[in-house]
């Protein structure tokens, strides 16, 4: 049955109707913004079934999308919320967007570190997806911690303290959370059209001048193929500068967990020590990069070796640390309760030789059946367990020696043991090491 035209556009040559715009799609064709515009419009107001817009996103995935098509796209999932507004005279609005990994703890320390470097940092994170880890998992293991603030508090807390790190309303981008769920369940999430959309219209909501992405790829990211990556950055990219949002992104490596540990509690207190100057130098070293990129773009540095010496000094000379207890403090937080972590099991290498491959995805799919993430929407989660890396790729290990500590109750540890003991390949020869920053689009 045809869905209702919008009334806001009148020309008789849009009285067209849903299955059509499906049908050009579905043949190969470009559609034109005001299709596009029509038939998400149409869908937010509930004019247009699921069914039909779930054909549309079929059409999409099998046919991909143009550049122009896939801003048209995310220029409506924006319009169906509403767009934060700032008062940008005082500050630039900046952020960072993770396509997700395991053990991506960067939201926790860049978020604060921009702040102490005059910038407004109002993040809106998410949860756990599939063996990636969320931020705002992440941060529950913080007794008190709220991460349902209301924009009002959201845009109050931005301009107080200078960061904020909370959830998505309803208000913002809902095109997208009504799309994602039928995504979700018609195997049409892996499209870098639907992705760019899905993303960016979240991101733009935010009201941002600067914009920076942390694309991953590899094996504990949704994109395993550099070339993956590298699309969909680009797309990401072009949609936020059509938009007026200075964007650039960078294609980082997920072929091993970030830092040492992957969790909920264990991240957070990671996360404190490169907070406070110290921590693995991995995620040190990506908070430096992605962060040169947002003061750079935004002015506050004038090149990058500036904005590193920004960084660092704010990490190292605890101004990070105490901006990070103002914002937990102000999100109704406890910094100083204990965060419980369960206790270490074990799990040695039964091979001699050279760490040459970690399956670090079967690693975040273990946290999530240890009870660290969600199988279903609505699992509760254990913030106490996790994993910690004793061994890096490339490293050295003799039989029985150690590899990965699995932080849990000892009879669940026992359970998964075997199979987190087999995420690590032990070969003959040494691998070809890895570069954690592999390139830059902007
Ligand atoms: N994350 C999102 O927000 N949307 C997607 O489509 C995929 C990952």
């Amino acid at each position: 049955m045809p869905a209702s035209p919008c009334p806001r556009i009148t020309k008789s040559y849009f009285v067209v109707n849903a299955a059509h715009i499906i049908a050009v799609k579905r043949d190969g064709h470009e559609l034109t913004s005001q299709q596009i515009a029509w038939f998400i419009g149409g869908f937010s107001r509930g004019d247009i079934p699921h069914y039909q817009m779930s054909a549309l996103a079929m059409a999409i995935y099998l046919q991909g999308m143009s550049a122009a098509e896939t801003t048209a796209l995310t220029m409506e999932m924006l319009a169906s919320g509403v767009t934060l507004r700032w008062d940008k005279s005082a500050a630039s609005y900046v952020d960072k967007h993770s396509t997700g990994g395991v053990g991506d703890k960067i939201s926790l320390v860049l978020t604060p570190l921009l702040a102490c470097c005059g910038l407004r940092a109002p993040m809106i994170s998410g949860r756990g997806l599939g063996a990636t880890g969320g931020t705002l998992d992440k941060l529950e293991s913080i007794p008190g911690f709220r991460t349902n603030l209301r924009l009002e508090e959201l845009q109050r807390q931005t301009d107080s303290v200078g960061c904020v790190i909370t959830g998505a309303t309803d208000e913002l981008a809902p095109a997208d959370r009504k799309l994602y769920a039928l995504r979700d369940v018609t195997a049409t999430v892996a499209s870098i059209p639907l992705i760019t959309a899905s993303i960016m219209s979240k991101k733009l909501a935010e009201g941002l001048d600067v914009l920076v992405l942390d694309v991953k790829f590899g094996s504990g990211a949704f994109m395993k193929r550099l070339e993956d990556a590298r699309q969909l950055a680009n797309a990401m990219v072009a949609v936020g500068a059509s938009m007026g949002v200075k964007t650039s992104a960078l294609l980082t490596d997920m072929n091993q967990p970030l830092g040492r540990f992957a969790g909920n509690a264990v991240e957070v207190n990671e996360s404190v020590e490169v907070l406070s100057g110290g921590g693995p130098p991995d995620v040190r070293e990506l908070t430096l990069a992605l962060g040169a990129e947002l003061l750079v773009s935004s002015g506050m540095a004038s090149a990058t070796p500036e904005a590193y010496r920004q960084l660092t000094k704010h990490l190292d000379n605890g101004d990070a640390i105490a901006k990070f207890r103002e914002m937990v403090r102000a999100q109704g937080g406890d910094f100083d309760a204990a965060r419980n972590v369960a206790p270490p099991q074990v799990v040695k290498s039964r091979n001699a030789g050279y760490v040459s491959h970690i399956d670090t995805e079967q690693l975040g799919m273990a946290v999530v059946e240890l009870g660290g993430g969600r199988k279903k929407v609505g699992d509760a989660i254990d913030h106490s367990v996790g994993v910690e890396m004793l061994v890096r790729h490339g490293d050295r290990v003799c039989i029985g020696e150690p590899l990965v500590n699995i932080l849990a109750p000892p009879q669940a540890a026992r359970q998964w043991e075997e199979i987190i003991g087999k995420a690590f390949t032990v070969s003959d020869s040494r691998p070809e090491p890895l570069s954690l920053v592999a390139e830059r689009i902007g």
